[in-house]
């Protein structure tokens, strides 16, 4: 028997819990199928995705290889006790190991768990078994997870506001968000002011972050997401990182890039620091890892952060930690990687998503501004000044996206897109990499359809 709609969401109420984020949507929506670029709701409804699970699925929805990894994989070993060995799991602790060493010739070591949250979670417990503490700095706009330990370090005070006292709460610095520039330049004038305004905190020791007698810091490590995902797919001046990190190196202070969100060649490579000429100390890796289909994350370290003496055995521990399924996924994932020039189609079809947003953005006044990076882009959506965060059209378009079919010349079809945002007026595009040109086209179709009615709405 196949349950209606209306009696599924009668259960909906009753059984489930609100506090996840399905009622940010009103209405909610039932999703029954997917593939490739595409997800089918409870109604038949066709839906092309630019949000893809928040960019846990790189590869495509139902990728075949990977169903078929999956499916092997559950025949011969699906699940160990983590106090066992699966060969997936060494094997994708050696290919994650091997592709750092090969880019910043590094040696470090891995160490799985089952979410994003919870490897930034561990990530703290490296941080403070190598230094005493863990307080840290984050960026302001930074999104690391929602654990206890993750919320310490995500910007967001609402995430924390009703959890108790967070002690160990980081110190939120100013990200380089140049069309909002938090030092009042702009993109053609910027002089990166905002690490101005970082170093300035280590002149003296009113400042409140060194004891300047033996050049020893209160933040002992700063999270960073090298492209700010969920605050708006910002992408920083290419040399701002080089400059943070001469800073971070002369007072020991660790550098941990979270590549949860942008890892796995979301921005045309495999790690999104790549692009920024700087090696990070720790680096957390999730999502589209398993390309969505096992919850298993991760973090690498430094060989001397993450020795046996330094990191022992039971310093974290979860029953579905390096499962056997997510581990064999990763693999093949590696394997796709492979096999596939993701850095070259990857750019291309990134700059011919770009090329489209600066032509829809002459177009309508109310785009304030566009960039990208690989496939992750940014629609930032204003008032007609271009300048002032306009929540309401964000959210009418996004709503119209999910409710109102149009026709394409792929047949009736809908848009998933995800907002983000210190205001939430951004529009965080995140497509399969898998994306065809005439798909990219489509979905600029759409998206232009769509905002020309949310204007008409406004
Ligand atoms: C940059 C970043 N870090 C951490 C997380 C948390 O990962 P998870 O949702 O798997 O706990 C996310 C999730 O969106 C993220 O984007």
């Amino acid at each position: 028997m196949k349950y209606s709609d209306d009696q599924l969401l009668e259960f909906e109420k009753k059984w489930c819990s609100y506090g996840d984020t399905v009622h940010y949507n009103d209405p909610v929506h039932i999703f029954e199928s997917c593939s490739e670029s595409y997800l089918k709701d409870y109604q038949g409804n066709n839906y092309l995705d630019f949000q893809m699970a928040y960019s846990a699925a790189n590869f495509g929805y139902a990728n075949p290889t990977l169903e078929s990894t999956l499916i092997k994989q559950a025949r011969q070993l699906p699940m160990v006790a983590s106090e066992y060995l699966s060969e997936k799991k060494i094997l994708l602790s050696k290919l994650i190991g091997e592709s750092i060493e090969e880019k910043w010739k590094k040696k470090g070591r891995v160490h799985f768990n089952v979410g994003g949250a919870q490897s930034i979670d561990d990530s703290l417990k490296l941080v403070s078994a190598n230094c005493g503490h863990r307080n840290v700095f984050a960026f302001e706009g930074s999104y690391h997870g929602r654990t206890l330990g993750a919320s310490a370090i995500t910007s967001s005070f609402r995430y924390r506001k009703k959890f108790g006292s967070f002690g160990s709460r980081a110190y939120f610095v100013p990200y380089p968000y140049c069309f909002r520039c938090p030092a009042g330049a702009n993109k053609s004038n910027c002089s990166m002011e905002c690490l101005n305004l970082f170093k300035r905190l280590f002149e003296t020791e009113y400042a409140s972050v060194l004891d300047v007698r033996n050049n020893d810091p209160e933040y002992v490590a700063f999270y960073i997401e090298p492209v700010q995902g969920t605050g708006g797919y910002i992408i920083p001046p290419f040399d701002y990182y080089k400059e943070l990190s001469k800073i971070l190196k002369k007072y020991n202070i660790l550098l941990v890039a979270d590549e949860i969100q942008m890892g796995f060649y979301r921005t045309g490579k495999l790690w999104s620091m790549e692009h920024f000429g700087v090696a990070p100390d720790i680096l957390v890796f999730g999502k589209s890892m398993t390309n969505g289909m096992n919850p298993l994350a991760g973090l690498w370290a430094k060989e001397d952060l993450i020795t046996p003496e330094k990191f022992p055995p039971g310093s974290t521990h979860s029953t579905f930690g390096s499962n056997p399924l997510g581990a064999a996924l990763g693999c093949e994932v590696f394997n796709i990687i492979d096999q596939n020039d993701y850095e070259t189609s990857v750019s291309r079809l990134g700059e011919y998503l770009l090329e489209g947003l600066q032509d829809l953005s002459s177009r309508h006044a109310e785009i304030g501004d566009v960039d990208g990076l690989g496939l992750a882009a940014r629609i930032e959506i204003c008032h007609a000044d271009g300048k002032t965060p306009n929540k309401f059209l964000t959210d009418t378009i996004k709503q119209l996206g999910m409710t109102r079919s149009i026709e394409t010349d792929f047949g009736a079809m809908r848009l998933v897109l995800d907002v983000g945002g210190y205001y939430k007026n951004v529009f965080t595009l995140a497509p399969s990499l898998n994306i065809t040109f005439e798909e990219i086209d489509t979905f600029l179709v759409l998206f232009e359809a769509y905002l020309v009615m949310a204007k008409g709405q406004a």
